[in-house]
Parts: structure tokens; sequence; C-alpha cells
């Protein structure tokens, strides 16, 4: 695995990369990466990990005070002030993470940006974007399982932007170094989230070790 002090980012680049290494979280992620583990398993171990991400990526959430009446008495408490939120998948894969963040912030909406990697040149190709209405005054948290190159995540933050989203959080389950470098290279304000730093990419830009193609595996293709 790599070693977030090695991947050369610079300290205000390491202060936009989070690793979610909670034991949970990196247990049920060997479970994830066994090539034994079925596709209803994989399934729902990528909504549980997008859940505890999820909850990672909304720690500095504003909150307000709220009065509430206890059984026993009046008291003040916090609730969250007002944000608006959307998921926004990289298709195919990316929907497997969908339902685990909507479990955390059910109010979110959902936008949709399909970009699928051409086997050879590995480069993603825009195929599908729906985003909601007001997508601009939203939080965004792209979500993909994997970041390999960085080619589907930089198009899909490029979209956002155009549209002009200012709060965006790239949240992927495993990263190589090399797209971890080009996400943070590519947007000064872009902040990242991912459950491991993994070693490398193959000559076919697979991720290794990582966990094999995650939209074949959701979605029990090939
Ligand atoms: C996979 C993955 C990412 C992308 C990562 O999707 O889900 O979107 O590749 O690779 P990159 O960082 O080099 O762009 P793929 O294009 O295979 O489509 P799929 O989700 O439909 O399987
Ligand atoms: N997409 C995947 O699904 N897996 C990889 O390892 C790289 C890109």
């Amino acid at each position: 695995m790599a070693n977030v002090n090695n991947l050369g980012l610079t300290l205000e680049q390491l202060a936009r990369l989070t690793v979610v290494d909670h034991p949970l979280v990196q247990h049920k992620l060997s479970i994830l990466r066994d090539e034994q583990t079925g596709t209803k398993q994989f399934r729902d171990l990528v909504r549980e990990l997008a859940l505890f991400e999820g909850y990672e990526a909304t720690r500095d959430f504003e909150l307000e005070p709220v009065q509430v009446k206890t059984p026993l008495e009046e008291c003040t408490c916090q609730h969250l002030a007002g944000k608006k939120v959307a998921i926004v998948p990289i298709l195919r894969a990316g929907l497997g993470m969908v339902d685990g963040i909507l479990d955390l912030i059910p109010a979110a909406r959902v936008g949709h940006v399909g970009m699928e990697r051409d086997p050879k040149t590995h480069e993603p190709h825009e195929y599908y974007c729906k985003l909601p209405p007001d997508v601009e005054q939203r939080t965004c948290l792209i979500v993909d399982p994997m970041l390999a190159t960085g080619g589907s995540a930089t198009a899909a933050i490029q979209y956002l932007r155009d549209a002009g989203v200012r709060d965006i959080r790239l949240l992927v389950l495993v990263a190589a170094p090399e797209g971890v470098r080009a996400v943070l290279d590519f947007d000064p304000d872009v902040r990242l989230y991912t459950c491991a730093l993994d070693r490398e990419l193959n000559g076919s830009a697979y991720i290794l070790p990582g966990l094999g193609d995650a939209g074949d595996r959701i979605f029990g293709t090939r």
C-alpha cells in the first residue's frame, strides 16, 4: 500500500486528503477486495463503506441551536443548519455508493455523471449528465468506488465547476497514487476522501492490489 507521506503532495494538498482508516472500514474493505466475495455481499459492502465515508466527509457541516422539550425539561440542542447536499455518482459504479450516503442525508438530491473509460486509451467518455437545478447552491459529494488515473473524477469535477458548484468533495473507496495526485493537482479546492491508498496502476490502468472492476462486481457483469 502507498504511504500518504510518499505521494509527493504539498502540505496544502495533504490537508485536502482524508484516508478513512477506521478498523471497521479496513475490515470491510478486505472482504470487498477478496475475489471470492460475491455480487450481493460486494454491493452491500460498497453501500456500508459509503456510509462510513459520508460520515467523515460531513464532519464539518454547521449546526445551529434548537430548543427541544424532553419528557423532563426544555434544553438547547443542535441540528444541522440547513445545508443543501447533492450526491453525484459517476456512472455506473458510483451508483453503488448512493444509498449509503442517502441513509445519512435522506433529503439530499442526486445528480448523475456518466463516464466510461476507453479500455485502450483509459480516457473517460461522457455519455450522460443530469444535475439538480439548484446544484450551484449545494455541497456536492461526488461518489465513485475507484480512483485510478483520475481521468473520470477530474472530468466530473470540471463538469460540476462549469455548473457553478463551489463545494465539491470526492469520495472514493480505493485510490491509486496517480489518481490522488491528478485530482488534487487539477482542482485547488476539491477535498478527497478514500478508504485506501493502493500501490500503483498496472499497464491497463487497473489499481494494484485494488479489487478488480468495481462496476462489474457491483452489477454482476463482465
Ligand atoms: C471505473 C471506475 C471509475 C473509473 C476510474 O469506471 O468506476 O469511474 O473507472 O478510472 P480512472 O480514474 O482511470 O478514470 P468505468 O469507466 O470502468 O465504468 P463503469 O463504472 O461503468 O464500470
Ligand atoms: N476501474 C475499476 O473499476 N477498477 C480499477 O482498478 C480501475 C478502474
